[in-house]
């Protein structure tokens, strides 16, 4: 990351000398809806993923159809709906659109967890779409080794269309986006895309940053302040599973991490389990339902709470909705436990929190 980071620093310090955007008379100034794109551009650093208006018919609400519903209307005011991009999942059953963090460039999990219950958002495997224009890779770190073998992985490293296609195609295992379908996702995440009121700034660094737009000084400084706010990829590193010892009392009557195991149950587990969503696996609040969990999480195999957050399910022929795995990142060992102190509780009817 760090390698990364400091190879688009000296693209801009160089791009500054020549940029052309910059006017002379300019008196710009930062507001909170000011999109971090445009004050980059202006400091000279070259436009990412930006959308072809070339792609006819494509547009952000379509975009949005087919994140949030799994289709949209058809292209030139054809009439119908278009075939759903997947039987089996929408974008949103393991991505949410909401920003995940209060600070962007910290992006410890509990910080998320704690986060995620404030707002009530989804605690899922993916990472969040919202913000994700403002990144510059996909599919990081260990995706890249262990998947480097599945179509289209490695160009999507730095492609979003390509990602967006990897993920249509392999993780919801539907059909293939059309380009003007991929389009129109990449509209959408544009209208998702990082705000100067996102990043936590101080009154001193705006006023910097503005110093640097308005008098043409300082530009890398300025660069680095936004640059520091937010992490530009999603880390991620899968782990194995730790295997299950039985808690002591102290750990056991941990109200803190009941309470966190509580959250990842709810706003995890249940976003796909609850009522049979996305799996015919159902995950409620009942004795009974702990009591089964408990008793897989003991006998320690397949599907036991700690294997299967490590490992997911494979996608079977037959049926092929499957639960993708939990990388460190988006769920830490700690944090399983904290979901084994809940799952021990709630079988033996101990709900702390009451
Ligand atoms: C069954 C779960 C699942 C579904 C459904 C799903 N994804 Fe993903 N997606 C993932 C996981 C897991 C990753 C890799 C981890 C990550 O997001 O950082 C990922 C990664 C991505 C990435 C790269 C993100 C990054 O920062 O590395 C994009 C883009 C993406 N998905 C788009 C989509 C779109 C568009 C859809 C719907 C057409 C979709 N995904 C449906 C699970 C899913
Ligand atoms: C993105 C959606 C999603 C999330 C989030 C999710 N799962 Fe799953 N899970 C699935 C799918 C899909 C299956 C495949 C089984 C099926 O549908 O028949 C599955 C399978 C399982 C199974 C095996 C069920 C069986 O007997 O076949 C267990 C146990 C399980 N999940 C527990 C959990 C727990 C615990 C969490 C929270 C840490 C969780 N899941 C989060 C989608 C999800």
């Amino acid at each position: 990351m760090t390698v990364l980071k400091s190879v688009s620093t000296l693209v801009v310090v160089a791009t500054l000398v020549v940029s052309a955007s910059w006017s002379s008379n300019d008196n710009f100034k930062l507001k909170d809806d000011t999109p971090v794109w445009e004050v980059y551009e202006k400091l000279g650093k070259i436009k990412l993923h930006a959308v072809n208006p070339k792609v006819a018919g494509a547009s952000a609400e379509i975009g949005k159809d087919i994140v949030l519903k799994g289709s949209s209307v058809k292209r030139d005011g054809k009439k119908g709906k278009t075939a759903k991009q997947s039987k089996h999942f929408e974008c949103t059953a393991c991505h949410t659109i909401e920003k995940e963090f209060h600070d962007l460039s910290d992006l410890d999990p509990n910080k998320k967890l704690a986060y995620a219950a404030k707002n009530n958002i989804p605690f899922l495997q993916g990472s969040s779409f919202y913000g994700i224009v403002n990144r510059e890779h996909f599919y990081n770190d260990e995706y890249q080794k262990k998947y480097k073998d599945v179509p289209g992985i490695k160009k999507s490293f730095s492609d979003v269309r390509a990602a967006i296609q990897v993920c249509a195609i392999q993780c919801s295992q539907g059909r293939a986006l059309e380009d003007w379908e991929i389009e129109s996702v990449l509209m959408y995440f544009w209208t998702l895309q990082l705000k100067i009121g996102d990043l936590n700034l101080t009154d001193e660094q705006k006023q910097k940053i503005e110093y640097a737009l308005n008098e043409r000084q300082s530009g890398a400084r300025a660069f680095h302040y936004i640059r520091d706010e937010f992490s530009d990829v999603s880390p991620a590193h899968f782990a194995k599973p730790m295997e299950y010892r039985k808690l002591s009392d102290t750990e056991l009557k941990n109200k803190e991490r009941f309470q966190r195991g509580k959250w990842i149950y709810d706003l995890g587990c249940k976003h796909c389990h609850g009522k049979k969503r996305y799996s015919f696996y159902n995950l409620d609040d009942n004795t009974s339902t702990f009591k089964h969990l408990a008793k897989h999480m003991e006998r320690g195999k397949h599907h036991s709470i700690h294997k299967i957050s490590r490992y997911g399910t494979a996608p079977k022929n037959f049926k092929k909705a499957y639960m993708p795995q939990y990388t460190t990142e988006k769920m830490s060992d700690s944090q399983l436990m904290d979901l084994q102190i809940y799952v021990a509780n709630m079988a033996k009817g101990n709900n702390l929190l009451k």
